[in-house]
């Protein structure tokens, strides 16, 4: 489609009151993006020549937001309607034929729908083409009255409903096409005629209406497209439904879903055909699956990257970490961000690993804390193993190499390096090197004292009985001859 002639105006000056909210409203979160993102994303292959919004409340934080974006911003303030927000822009607009006009807070918008919208007003060669949507409550939203089946005579706000016109229910979604030489003119004859003294925009409807011009009216052919987000409860139905159609994009490549709408996926992510996501999962910012994985109930992955066929037990939060084809990890494992598990990797139960590798084949099943550690291939790290990467002041490696056996309950001192086929004795405390299929041991030593336990339990027994003959009132009994010391044994 040509759009030469095209511009659109993304109207992003309010406030938002109804939110309740410091920030913006179009700065608001739904689907993973801020409202005015999605808007503008729908827009993006309408190829405009040119993309504006109007911006007010907050501006300075709006236009950061839509620089990123390549829309330009119009400062608007004071804010004193849509009707005004639209004369504003009015310069910047330039030579442009047709104004796409969007509201900041109707996110759920598709690019075919709006596409359908302009093809509408070209070939009606109208002043104005709403789009509209019937429903079953439109409570909050502009009612839209029409002339015949095929044009409108105007567009009433809620609180100037007369008792008749609230039986209405095709309202307007605030997204309209208008011919910009006929909208001038008919904006400069609309009045504050309204509680707030504000420009409505939609009053500007029933002038061209009036002044015989032809105002068209397209219904949405799902009426949750134009939701627009005025409240908090708003913004939770809009996010309900942005979530529930990347699933059913992800469900069309292949993916499985258990209790689909229990699980929360981000817009960036991808995952493989057969991959299977448990119910409470949350697959977050540009995570990708590779095909036949599973995804347990519970987990949350942000920006992770996975193989093929690799398993998240129930539980495990995984940060900006790659896992290779085949592994394994949990339950209630936790990669903090940078680790590099390779193919076969096995990491278990109430284990954290930050920045850390771990070669092809190598496990860590339990209790451990890996941080900065680089380790080869086929390496068994014991439960219990602890990284003593940071010594207040500085972070340090630890370097393991292939087939290495680091028997529980190990503290590994960083910097230190165990070299391939080194041998780690349980419950050691490593600080030096320990070279190649070499025995690591650092622990006090074991002293057995045979029979002590007894004798001792004797020694007590002994000097409780006084006490209890007393309390019965029973005779003294004479004192037992003390315990002989014990030998030391030799070590
Ligand atoms: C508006 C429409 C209503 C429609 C509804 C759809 C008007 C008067 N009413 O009502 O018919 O059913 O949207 O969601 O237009 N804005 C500015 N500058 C301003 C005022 C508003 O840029 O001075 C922006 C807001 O940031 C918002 C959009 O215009 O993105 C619409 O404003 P909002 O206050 O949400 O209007 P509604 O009451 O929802
Ligand atoms: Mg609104």
């Amino acid at each position: 489609m040509s759009a030469n002639d095209l511009a659109v105006v993304i109207l992003a000056a309010g406030k938002g009151t109804r939110l309740k909210s410091s920030r913006a409203k179009v700065l608001h979160r739904a689907g993973g993006r801020s409202l005015v993102d999605q808007i503008v994303r729908a827009c993006v292959p309408l190829h405009a020549k040119k993309t504006l919004a109007v911006v007010g409340h907050q501006a300075d934080q709006v236009t950061a937001a839509l620089e990123p974006l390549d829309v330009q911003s119009v400062l608007q303030q004071p804010q004193n309607g849509t009707g005004h927000a639209m004369q504003v822009a009015r310069r910047a607009l330039g030579n442009a034929r047709i104004a796409l006009v969007l509201p900041g807070d109707a996110p759920l918008i598709r690019t075919e729908t709006l596409k359908a919208l302009i093809a509408a007003h070209r070939a009606g060669n109208a002043a104005a083409t709403l789009l509209t949507a019937v429903l079953a409550d439109p409570s909050g939203y502009g009612r839209v009255v029409r002339k015949s089946a095929a044009s409108v005579s105007a567009i009433v706000e809620e609180s100037q409903l007369t008792a008749e016109q609230q039986e209405l229910n095709e309202i307007n979604s605030s997204i309209y096409c208008f011919t910009l030489a006929k909208l001038w003119p008919a904006l400069a004859q609309v009045k504050p005629n309204n509680q707030h003294r504000e420009l409505y925009l939609t009053d500007a409807i029933a002038v061209l209406a009036a002044a015989g011009e032809t105002v068209l009216a397209q219904v949405a052919p799902d009426s949750r497209e134009v939701l627009g987000c005025n409240t908090r409860a708003d913004l939770a139905e809009v996010d309900r439904v942005f979530r529930e159609r990347k699933r059913a994009e992800l469900m069309d490549a292949g993916v499985s879903f258990q209790l689909p709408e229990t699980v929360l996926v981000d817009p960036e992510v991808i995952a493989g055909e057969d991959t299977v996501i448990e119910p409470g999962v949350q697959l977050l910012g540009k995570t990708r699956i590779g095909a036949r994985c599973t995804i347990r109930t519970g987990s949350v992955l942000s920006d992770a990257t996975l193989g093929d066929d690799v398993t998240v037990e129930p539980h495990c939060v995984v940060a900006q970490s790659r896992l290779d084809d085949g592994v394994i990890i949990g339950p209630f494992a936790r990669l903090r961000p940078d680790n590099h598990l390779k193919t076969g990797s096995r990491v278990g139960n109430f284990v954290e690993l930050k920045k850390s590798v771990l070669g092809e084949g190598t496990k860590a099943m339990h209790l451990s804390y890996l941080g900065d550690a680089k380790i080869g291939t086929k390496s068994n790290i014991g439960a219990g193993t602890i990284t003593c990467n940071y010594d207040g002041f500085h972070k340090y490696p630890t370097t393991i190499g292939n087939k290495v056996f680091v028997g529980s309950d190990s503290t590994l001192v960083a910097p230190v390096r165990l070299a391939d086929g080194a041998y780690i004795a349980a419950g050691s405390t490593i600080t030096d090197n320990v070279p190649a299929d070499s025995l690591g041991i650092g622990r006090g030593r074991q002293v057995t004292k045979r029979g002590w336990a007894a004798k001792k339990r004797r020694e007590l027994a002994a000097a409780d009985a006084p006490k209890k003959s007393r309390k019965a009132g029973k005779k003294k009994t004479a004192p037992r001859k003390p315990a002989r010391k014990l030998k030391r044994r030799s070590r």
